[in-house]
């Protein structure tokens, strides 16, 4: 289950919601990461088929993820093409085909990123597109 999907619009419950499991995971001695795993992959794909309302595709999400978009940067300028080896940007640090597992991270970069390189946010049916691309690389 999406626990986070609907955040940020439950934004203060999910806020309490967080500090209690954050709490919970300092009781627990876990050593604290930032990002619990909460969700996957394929999950995400999902997520956003479902959102779209119309089948991903593997290719469209390649050349979504190789693309310019009429600005200086395409996806791969900081994710590589294929994305499978290490991101070219220093912070960057891992490839991201390997992640997805944390839907509010996944969201908040999602956002970001589209913004950096489409100056708008990615449509769901983008989206599914570029899991359904990274997913298969595996
Ligand atoms: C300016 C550099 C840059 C560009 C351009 C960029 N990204 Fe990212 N992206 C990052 C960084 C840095 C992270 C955080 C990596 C981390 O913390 O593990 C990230 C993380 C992500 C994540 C989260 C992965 C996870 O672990 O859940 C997704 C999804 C993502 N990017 C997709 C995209 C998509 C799609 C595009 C193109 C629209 C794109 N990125 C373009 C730098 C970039």
């Amino acid at each position: 289950m999406t626990l986070f999907s609907s955040y940020p619009a439950h934004g203060a419950a999910s806020t309490r919601l967080r500090s209690v499991l954050a709490a919970l995971a300092t009781t627990l001695c876990v050593s604290a990461p930032v990002w619990a795993a909460d969700t996957t992959p394929a999950e995400q794909l999902k997520r956003w088929t479902v959102e779209a309302g119309v089948p991903a595709s593997a290719d469209r999400g390649k050349v979504f993820f190789n693309a310019k978009h009429g600005g200086e940067w395409s996806c791969a300028s900081c994710h590589n093409a294929p994305p499978t080896t290490e991101g070219k940007h220093a912070n960057t640090g891992k490839a991201i085909a390997k992640a997805f597992t944390e839907v509010a991270k996944v969201d908040k970069w999602f956002r970001r990123n589209c913004k950096d390189v489409l100056s708008r946010e990615c449509t769901a049916a983008e989206k599914a597109d570029v899991m359904a691309y990274l997913v298969n690389l595996k």
